[in-house]
């Protein structure tokens, strides 16, 4: 007998199927842009703390995804850690959102707070979210998560994926600290471009066990003693 899960049967595993073949075609249009630039404009664009909205604005047609494998690793921790609280910076299409959520499901339900600054992204992701039969686990906040994320956040935050504007990543963290549970995990994707954020996150005194892993993505543990 097969057991089955959220993430691969229908209709979400259909979904998302079809979002990751749409963000494969994006990721290729991207990348003959990005021949435009050169690597100290994309640096500078990309750690952006100023003008991160005018960036995201001109990418608003693009899914900009984390990898298929780094979105299955979302599913997996968010699964394996049974977590029912979920906060994600950086929602696009929907792809992590579909994951983690799928995670909320098989773990028997819970909450996932989103956020985007896209207008046409939020009704997107809401959109692919419903089809995928996971509307009543995720909202997701509509404007810049420096504010959407500021307050009415649940009591207790067990599990974050951080994967918007990198210069911000630090902030945001600074947000949802306080909420953190122990043993909460934070995924942090293309951490390399928030420098910063690494320091904290590494700095053994300051409240994290963290581990960079795969291309790019930064995984990281609240330790008990800190917060909640
Ligand atoms: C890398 S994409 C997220 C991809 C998504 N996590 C996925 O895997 O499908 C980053 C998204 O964050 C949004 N974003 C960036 N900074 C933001 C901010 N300060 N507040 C809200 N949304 C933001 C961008 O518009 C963009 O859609």
């Amino acid at each position: 007998m097969t057991t089955m899960t959220t993430l691969t049967t229908d209709p979400c595993s259909s979904v998302i199927a079809r979002l990751l073949a749409a963000a494969d075609n994006s990721d290729r249009r991207l990348n003959e842009q990005r021949a435009n630039l050169s690597a100290d404009e994309h640096a500078r664009l990309m750690m952006s703390t100023e003008n991160y909205r005018a960036f995201y604005g001109a990418l608003k047609d693009f899914h900009l995804a984390v990898s298929r494998e780094t979105a299955t690793l979302l599913y997996l921790l968010a699964r394996s850690s049974r977590a029912r609280s979920i906060v994600e910076f950086g929602t696009s299409f929907g792809i992590s959102t579909l994951h983690l959520a799928a995670a909320l499901r098989d773990n028997g339900g819970g909450r996932l707070v989103g956020s985007e600054f896209e207008s046409t992204k939020v009704v997107q992701a809401r959109a692919n979210i419903a089809a995928a039969g996971l509307g009543d686990l995720v909202e997701i906040r509509a404007g810049d998560a420096l504010e959407t994320l500021a307050s009415d956040l649940p009591e207790t935050v067990d599990f974050v994926l951080l994967d918007g504007a990198k210069g911000l990543y630090l902030k945001v963290l600074s947000l949802l600290e306080p909420r953190l549970k122990p043993g909460a995990l934070i995924v942090a994707d293309n951490a390399d471009w928030s420098p910063e954020y690494l320091a904290r996150v590494r700095d053994r005194s300051g409240g994290y066990l963290s581990v960079a892993f795969a291309e790019d993505v930064e995984l990281s543990m609240k330790l008990p003693g800190e917060g909640r």
